[in-house]
């Protein structure tokens, strides 16, 4: 079944394995939900295979057996490497219909002021055909009972944490590697002309490994050029920018925000992107500014090809300020300053906050964000000068064939 689905090379695998233990420590959030229990939820993940010198007592060809480390001394079949997110009943058959396969994920980051909106993005999300994982970062999970499909969503509590906390902590790679693709959205989009199923079809059909919703530029906050909607187009993944505002683009730019590059509000993973981009996550720098720059990183090939916007569904963005949403959001005199890790900003995390006088909280925030991107593009830099075996996978022509 599931494990005969699972694509990756056991390279891949093998780096994984020594991450995991941390990440499904739930010591500061508790779950809630009538069939979710944490005893049930099976340790099967994927993880090194190990060549263990078996002792021959059956036969010779089990001498030198396949195992993940740590299942040595078990027998095979009882072994459970994946595991997911469904819910299961305490007795009997399970009461949801019949899951499609494979299923998708979807992960919001939610506080209860933004209900209305949230259902009306959860609802657009089919429950035979994704999980769904609400986060509340306010700490109000019951305020969310009455609504139909709460009581089949998995709910995660962890005050005034973000999007990205909550990701890093529980969409470890081994845990979400049976969904074929992850929405981590925030709360603040409007869905009006969002439809899942179609979405689905069209990243498939044109090989993005990430995307994201266009946003309609009439009646949301947009930051980027690339990511507003065009009319009439199905998919797009370069944005001409010849006057601003923000960074300018033209035909054969071939770096982000001009190509290759989605935003942090709404992006979606396929399996094998999300597993690289989740490792780029930092455990400390929570508002993850940067990051989108770097997701080329995670195309598998040709930023350029493998990462587009989809115009014919699309979002708008309310650009609400909250944790859920776009607390942190960039606005576009901040992008150009952003540019590229490989250039560093002086005192870019003293930036001067706009005009636009939010509020002192989140201003703090905002220089939060500024502060921990100059961050990691400082442990970026690092890490690229650190690591002498690092070829920079976008710097290569790539070879025929
Ligand atoms: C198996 O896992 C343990 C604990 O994580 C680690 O110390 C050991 O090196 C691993 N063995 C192999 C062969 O990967
Ligand atoms: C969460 O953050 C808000 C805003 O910064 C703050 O007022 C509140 O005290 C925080 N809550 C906790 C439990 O830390
Ligand atoms: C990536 O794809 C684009 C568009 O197809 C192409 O112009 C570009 O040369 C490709 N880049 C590389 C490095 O192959």
């Amino acid at each position: 079944m599931v494990t005969d689905k699972m694509p990756e090379p056991k390279r891949k695998r093998s780096f994984m394995w020594s991450c995991l233990p941390s990440a499904i420590l739930l010591s500061a959030v508790f779950f809630i939900g009538s069939a979710f229990l944490v005893t049930d939820y099976k340790e099967r993940f994927l993880g090194a295979c190990n060549l263990y010198p078996i002792k021959a007592t059956k036969s010779k060809t089990c001498e030198y057996e396949c195992r993940p480390n740590g299942t040595e001394t078990l027998p095979r079949g009882i072994v459970s490497r994946t595991t997911d997110m469904e819910m299961r009943p305490l007795s009997g058959p399970p009461k949801k219909k019949k899951l499609k396969s494979p299923m998708n994920l979807l992960g919001i980051a939610v506080g209860i002021k933004q209900k209305q909106n949230v259902n009306e993005i959860v609802k657009k999300f089919p429950l035979t055909d994704f999980a769904v994982m609400l986060f509340h970062y306010d700490g109000n999970v019951n305020g969310w009972r009455d609504l139909e499909w709460s009581n089949s969503v998995v709910h995660v509590s962890a005050i005034n944490q973000t999007k990205w906390w909550f990701a890093k902590r529980f969409l470890h790679p081994d845990v979400v590697a049976q969904y074929d693709y992850i929405f981590l959205w925030d709360e603040d989009l409007g869905v009006e002309n969002f439809h899942a199923g179609r979405y689905l079809s069209i990243v498939k059909e044109e090989g993005l490994q990430i995307s994201q919703p266009a946003i309609d530029a009439e009646k949301s906050e947009v930051h980027y050029k690339l990511t507003e909607r065009e009319i009439s187009s199905k998919v797009h993944r370069r944005a001409i920018n010849l006057h601003g505002p923000g960074r300018r683009c033209y035909e054969n730019s071939m770096e982000p925000p001009c190509t290759g590059f989605v935003e942090m509000m709404a992006p979606v993973f396929s399996r094998v992107s999300w597993r690289c981009a989740w490792h780029m996550i930092q455990n400390d720098l929570v508002h993850a500014w940067g990051l989108d720059f770097q997701l080329g990183y995670c195309a598998q090939g040709n930023r350029t090809t493998n990462i587009g916007i989809v115009d014919s569904e699309y979002l708008i963005h309310l650009g609400l300020p909250t944790l859920g949403g776009s607390s942190g959001t960039k606005i576009n005199d901040e992008v150009e300053k952003q540019s590229s890790p490989d250039k560093i900003l002086p005192n870019a995390g003293k930036t001067e906050i706009s005009a636009v006088e939010p509020s002192d909280e989140r201003n703090a925030v905002r220089r939060e964000s500024f502060i921990e991107l100059d961050d990691f593009k400082n442990r970026w830099k690092k890490a690229v000068r650190e690591d002498e075996c690092w070829v920079d996978p976008l710097q290569t022509p790539p070879q025929q064939n």
